[in-house]
């Protein structure tokens, strides 16, 4: 018998990290297809900015993902739900070799590799059997450039993490993303003239000519959840950065 696994008004979703840029869109996607969303994040200021913005019956609590009686805290108050999407993180820079330090490269890490995992860690009780996990990585597992090395290393460990967690935990699934450059907070450590100059300068060079909307990228975390005979896999969602 075929069961249909669809994200519709059955799914109970959870975004950590889901109060800005790429999760805040895969909660309004989400919550746009029917599914009861539950968004978290670290600043009340977001999580009240987020909840604003995305439709009524979204759901939202303040959870440090830096932190486990945090995370385990925050997924007990939301219960069992089907799919668990982690897009946490703090604002992107690049440095070269260079400025190296290993305290630094050990913060890099850290929201993005080992407390994602931790999260994920977590989060599988919370899941059935059906349920998916969608991690994030990026472009720069696929491909350097300079100053980007810890981007690269961090994405890279994300690709090989999904790969190895799609055996350990399977029949749950679990995916990740790779976006390429994506319009959205995590790049406000720059000056917006020079983040806007990126954007242009990069879209530029794509075959699709121009930066992802962080919606593009929430795309492909509602179609991992959707297509239940996928696991382990990484979707690529960069205008063509990679073929350029
Ligand atoms: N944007 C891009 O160009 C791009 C490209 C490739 C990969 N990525 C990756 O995609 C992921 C998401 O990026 P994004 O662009 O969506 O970033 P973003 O807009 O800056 O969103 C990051 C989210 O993480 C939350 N967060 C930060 N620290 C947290 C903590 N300790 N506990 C819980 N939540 C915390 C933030 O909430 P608060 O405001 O509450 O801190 C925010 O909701 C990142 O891993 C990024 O590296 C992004």
């Amino acid at each position: 018998m075929l069961v249909d696994m669809a994200v519709d008004n059955t799914s109970r979703i959870v975004v950590l990290g889901g109060t800005s840029g790429i999760g805040l869109a895969v909660a309004q996607r989400a919550a746009r297809a029917g599914a009861a969303v539950t968004i978290g994040s670290r600043r009340p200021e977001s999580l009240r900015q987020a909840l604003d913005q995305l439709p009524t019956g979204v759901s939202g609590h303040v959870v440090d993902a830096s932190s486990s009686e945090s995370v385990a805290g925050f997924l007990d108050r939301v219960g069992e739900f089907d799919h668990f999407a982690y897009t946490a993180a703090e604002n992107l820079t690049g440095a070269p070799l260079a400025a190296y330090t290993v305290a630094g490269a050990q913060a890099f890490f850290g929201l993005r590799l080992f407390h994602a995992l931790d999260a994920v860690r977590l989060a599988v009780p919370h899941l059935p059997s059906s349920g998916s996990i969608t991690l994030t990585s990026g472009t720069a597992a696929f491909k350097g450039g300079p100053g980007w090395t810890l981007g690269c290393a961090v994405s890279g460990a994300m690709v090989s993490v999904a790969r190895s967690l799609a055996v350990e935990l399977a029949p749950v699934r679990v995916n990740v993303v790779a976006p390429g450059v994506v319009r959205s907070p995590v790049w406000s450590s720059m000056t917006e003239e020079d983040r806007e100059a990126m954007y242009a300068q990069v879209g530029a060079g794509l075959p699709l000519g121009r930066v992802a909307e962080p919606d593009d990228a929430a795309k492909a975390y509602l179609a991992l959840m959707d297509q239940d005979y996928v696991t382990g896999a990484v979707s690529v969602v960069d205008g063509g950065t990679l073929v350029a």
